[in-house]
């Protein structure tokens, strides 16, 4: 069944799905995210997401079940970054677990922080810091309407947006007005597209 429940605020009682998401988004899809981002590390990301909503810099924006409150079946979590603010947020300061390829996971932060600064320093913005929708019910409309918050998020509050997106995504985000600004092949086989929106 598609949830007919408007996207709302993730709350705490909904970490526990949460924890589950990127696996249930990306693993059937993606062997990098398989390897990269194992099953098994849920309580990592249950961590990141106690952390994000309670941080008024961050949005987490959800559709869940209308059977179970508590069951999360799309996640986009919007970031707001100062002008002059480096690094990765969370990504930065929450290290992954030893089941996390350290490697691929390194080199994917270093791109988002480069990137992130290359094209977005020096004005405020919101960055979309994860996002994914279950497995089972992508193709519904979910994450066009997750995007789609988000993006009036940022036009409401008149700031540009930045995505570091997989190629698979890539065109998705230029239907809502993202442009493609760089490509890079990260070491594993995975290409990252980095995409900027200007606010409307
Ligand atoms: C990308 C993702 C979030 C899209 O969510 P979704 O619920 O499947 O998308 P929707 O059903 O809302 O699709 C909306 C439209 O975009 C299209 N679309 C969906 N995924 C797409 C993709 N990867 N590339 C291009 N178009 C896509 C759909 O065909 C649909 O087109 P329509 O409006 O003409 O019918 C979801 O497929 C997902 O989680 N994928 C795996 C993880 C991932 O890649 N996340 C993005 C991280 S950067």
């Amino acid at each position: 069944m598609v949830p007919d429940t408007p996207v709302g605020k993730a709350e705490a009682r909904d970490l526990p799905s949460i924890g589950t998401l990127h696996a249930r988004a990306f693993h059937s899809t993606r062997e990098w995210h398989r390897r990269v981002f194992p099953r098994s590390i849920a309580p990592w990301w249950e961590e990141k997401y106690a952390r994000d909503i309670n941080d008024p810099d961050c949005y987490v924006l959800k559709v869940s079940c209308p059977d179970s409150s508590t069951s999360v079946l799309g996640l986009l979590c919007l970031r707001k970054y100062k002008a002059d603010e480096k690094g990765a947020g969370q990504w930065s300061s929450l290290h992954p677990p030893p089941q996390v390829d350290k490697e691929a996971y390194d080199a994917l932060l270093t791109s988002m922080v480069e990137n992130r600064e290359r094209f977005m320093l020096g004005r405020s913005h919101l960055c979309v810091d994860h996002f994914g929708v279950d497995a089972e019910y992508q193709g519904r409309g979910l994450g066009k309407l997750l995007l789609a918050s988000a993006c009036e998020i940022a036009d409401r509050e008149e700031l540009d947006m930045f995505v570091q997106a997989n190629e698979f995504a890539e065109s998705f985000y230029q239907r809502f007005g993202f442009k493609t600004e760089q490509k890079l092949e990260m070491p594993g086989g995975l290409t990252e597209c980095f995409l900027t929106r200007p606010c409307r």
